[in-house]
């Protein structure tokens, strides 16, 4: 009997050894946390059950018949965060280099099936040479059984996807169909093809680094979500992540306890500048709505013309688009059109409401932006708000001009409630425009041209730049002071919470991809 128990302790050894010591060193060295550690930090202590320790893999050629590891280069199991399951893949560079072999693959699959089933996020935690060179064909099957399951788990349980190392090739698919995608800075990269093959065919010279490093993707390319200083800020940043998520479709997203008497926010009542074509920065009004320090801001390098991310509200978790008038006087552009349509969905696909703040002066002009198709990715968040089911608030600020006041979450296109600011200006555009047409043949005959111009423009100003004309026609239900806005919205989104709202049967939309 001791014997039985005895060769369990050893197999069990030599699967916690993983690719073995020295390959553990050499992992430290390079300033990454062996597969195992990382779970031991993303996890709630001791809450860890591991699945598939003993698989190992099939292959027999190039020598696999001798090299053989238990687990087989990625843990996997669940457990714990935040007292909340999770499933987990923690793929191990210490053996192959993390690539991905049939069984491998297997591991995975059985983890997404279990989480499926028992409607639980998954987070996979990346750092692979990706497909195992040794298996062939059998490890791209591998990968595309895991790319099946990704798509058909999407919007049904959240995916959570951590680049630590290396992710290459195809392999990069997987992140990309989940829900977020977090790199850590200097250790990770993600490319389709890589500096050697770049070189060959276009003849730039690029590292690792500068094509798909961390600040690459999270700044240029939108492919990441978060930057992480390092890998336990981004363990942390999965872990305050998920608070804000439902386990599943059908559940309602958590609900944090919070007392509070007063409700006011003075110190809202002078951000906006009294010239409205001053700038001023949108997350000092998203500070003063929210819970204090609840915001987690997602994609915050990229298209930083728009601010999305979560938050709570009265304890509530909720999900906030914002134009930043900061950055590009806050104009919708193609990238800051499909971050927010990104976003959108996913808050919708997991019941978390939508809270829109708007100070946009439209759509960006350009060659550039047209040939570059804004039509079809501006209509992707206008697609996106119009099919969100959850309750949808938006406040008002300053600007909403053109297509972009119907785009941004306008009462005609479903929102909740729509309030607005006194400083609201909502029109087809801004007074100078418009004046300029409307009045084209006035100002020609006049005496002083630039005076009439002027004088017109400040009529048209008079008229329409201001909320009231909107609330009139019951487009905005109510102009509020702004130190109002938190109590106004906690109450809202109260009246809101038992929404029922369903899209028509079909099988599915189509977005303008
Ligand atoms: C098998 C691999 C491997 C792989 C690395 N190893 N990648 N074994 N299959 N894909 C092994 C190495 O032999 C080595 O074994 C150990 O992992 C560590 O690798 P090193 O090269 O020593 O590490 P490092 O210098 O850090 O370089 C890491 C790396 C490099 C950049 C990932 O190993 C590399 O370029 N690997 C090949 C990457 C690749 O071409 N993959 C296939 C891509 S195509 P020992 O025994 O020395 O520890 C693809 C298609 C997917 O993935 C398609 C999906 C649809």
């Amino acid at each position: 009997m001791t014997d039985k128990f005895n060769s369990l302790r050893d197999k069990t050894e030599q699967a916690l050894l993983g690719g073995g010591q020295k390959r553990i060193d050499a992992q430290h060295k390079k300033g990454k946390l062996t597969a195992r550690e990382r779970l031991h930090f993303l996890l709630d202590e001791g809450s860890f059950e591991e699945i598939g320790m003993l698989v190992t893999h099939r292959a027999t050629d190039f020598g696999l018949d001798k090299e053989i590891y238990p687990g087989d280069g990625v843990v996997t199991g669940y457990g714990l965060v935040n007292g909340r399951l999770v499933y987990v893949f923690s793929q191990d560079f210490t053996v192959f280099g993390g690539s991905l072999s049939e069984t491998h693959a297997e591991k995975i699959c059985r983890i997404m099936d279990l989480a499926m089933k028992n409607g639980a996020p998954v987070i996979g935690l990346n750092d692979s040479g990706g497909a195992r060179i040794q298996e062939g064909v059998v490890s791209l099957g591998g990968y595309a059984d895991i790319f099946y399951r990704n798509t058909i788990a999407s919007g049904v349980i959240p995916q959570l996807s951590a680049i630590m190392g290396p992710c290459a090739g195809g392999a990069v698919y997987s992140p990309a169909i989940t829900d977020f995608i977090l790199m850590v800075e200097n250790t990770s990269y993600m490319f389709v093809t890589g500096p050697n093959v770049v070189k060959t065919v276009t003849h730039e010279e690029v590292t690792s680094e500068e094509l798909g490093g961390a600040m690459t993707h999270a700044s240029k390319s939108g492919v990441t979500h978060f930057a992480c200083e390092n890998e336990i800020a981004c363990i942390q940043n999965i872990r305050a992540l998920l608070s804000y998520m439902p386990q599943n479709c059908e559940e309602e997203p958590p609900f944090t306890p919070y007392e509070s008497s007063n409700e006011k926010r003075p110190a809202l009542n002078s951000i906006i500048p009294a010239n409205p074509n001053q700038p001023y920065d949108i997350r000092e009004v998203i500070a003063e709505v929210i819970d204090t320090d609840s915001f987690l801001e997602v994609h915050k390098h990229f298209a930083e013309n728009i601010v999305v991310g979560f938050a709570r509200l009265g304890g509530r978790s909720i999900g906030i688009v914002a134009n930043q008038p900061a950055v590009l006087a806050g104009v919708l552009d193609i990238h800051a059109s499909t971050k927010a349509a990104r976003f959108v969905r996913f808050c919708d696909s997991f019941n978390i409401p939508l809270l829109v703040f708007e100070d946009v002066p439209g759509f960006l002009p350009g060659t550039d932006q047209e040939w570059n198709a804004i039509i079809t990715n501006g209509a992707k968040l206008l697609y996106a708000f119009c099919e969100a089911t959850v309750p949808r608030i938006t406040v008002i600020t300053r600007k909403a001009y053109g297509g972009a006041y119907d785009v941004m979450n306008s009462k005609h296109i479903g929102a909740d409630m729509n309030y607005a600011w006194p400083t609201a200006e909502i029109a087809v555009m801004g007074a100078k425009g418009a004046a300029e047409i409307i009045f084209k043949n006035e100002i020609a005959a006049a005496e002083d041209p630039a005076a009439k111009w002027k004088e017109k423009e400040a009529e048209y100003t008079e008229m329409f730049a201001n909320p009231y004309r909107a609330a009139e026609r019951g487009y905005v239900d109510e102009v509020i002071e702004p130190a109002q806005t938190r109590e106004k919205l906690i109450r809202a989104f109260s009246m809101l919470q038992n929404k029922a709202d369903k899209l028509p049967p079909k099988k599915h939309g189509n977005i303008p991809l």
